[in-house]
């Protein structure tokens, strides 16, 4: 099997920045998962379509282009909506899942970031996280980030659409996000980037290295 680290967390946990950061350490190849639904919301958007609609979701999700995820318009609170919205649909996830795995299998190894990575796309993942926060310290980020973008956010308005999001994405029918059973709980909220990254580390080192030390075959 190959080494997987599965991060999922809530919306702005920093999951995304840890999973880039553990991914350069280890020389592994990173996929963000939740671009692939934010491919999708925009594919339906850029369509003309309405994000509730199944039948638009599914149809943007099927011929998204996985290579366009660094797509700055991708970055926008509209499409991280749009985005949850999508994901509620059962076809669009299964249209995701096969890239997904497929990513999964990328030697010498993959860290892949999301909601349901521990729970349904890898259960068999060598190491899982899952990252949270306050929603108001991830409102702040999330502002943060937007300003980055060159974007011009209202805090008090991130923080409402935060709480919407957790919502929305913890009580969907299927894949719903939530920590694995055998996930390793991270809470950011009082850490920098640095020290959620030493704490990153120090819960997943050891499944590496244990991996690494099991006899093959
Ligand atoms: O992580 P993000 O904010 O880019 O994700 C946008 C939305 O995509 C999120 O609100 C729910 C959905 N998503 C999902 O359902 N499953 C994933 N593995 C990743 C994201």
């Amino acid at each position: 099997m190959n080494t997987v680290i599965a991060v999922d967390g809530t919306a702005a946990s920093g999951k995304g920045t840890l999973a880039k950061k553990l991914a350069a350490h280890f020389g592994f190849y990173h996929l963000d998962s939740g671009s692939l639904y934010r491919l999708a919301a925009l594919g339906v958007i850029d369509a003309g379509g309405d994000p509730n609609n199944e039948a638009d979701a599914v149809k943007a999700a099927r011929v998204i282009d996985p290579s366009k995820t660094d797509d700055v318009r991708l970055r926008s609170a509209e499409i991280g909506k749009a985005a949850s919205l999508v994901s509620v649909f059962p076809p669009v996830r299964a249209a995701l899942l096969d890239y997904q795995r497929a990513f999964a299998g990328r030697k010498p190894g993959a860290v892949i970031d999301g909601r349901d990575i521990g729970t349904v796309v890898c259960p068999d993942a060598t190491a899982k996280l899952f990252v949270d926060a306050t929603p108001e310290v991830r409102a702040h980020r999330r502002w943060l980030e937007l300003k980055s973008y060159g974007q011009a956010p209202d805090e008090a308005q991130i923080f409402k659409e935060i709480c919407e999001r957790d919502e929305r994405d913890t009580n969907r029918a299927i894949s719903p996000q939530k920590p694995a059973a055998d996930a390793a709980l991270l809470d950011t909220s009082q850490l920098g980037i640095d020290a959620a990254f030493a704490a990153a580390l120090a819960l997943v080192q050891p499944k590496i290295e244990a991996l690494r030390a099991r006899p093959r075959g």
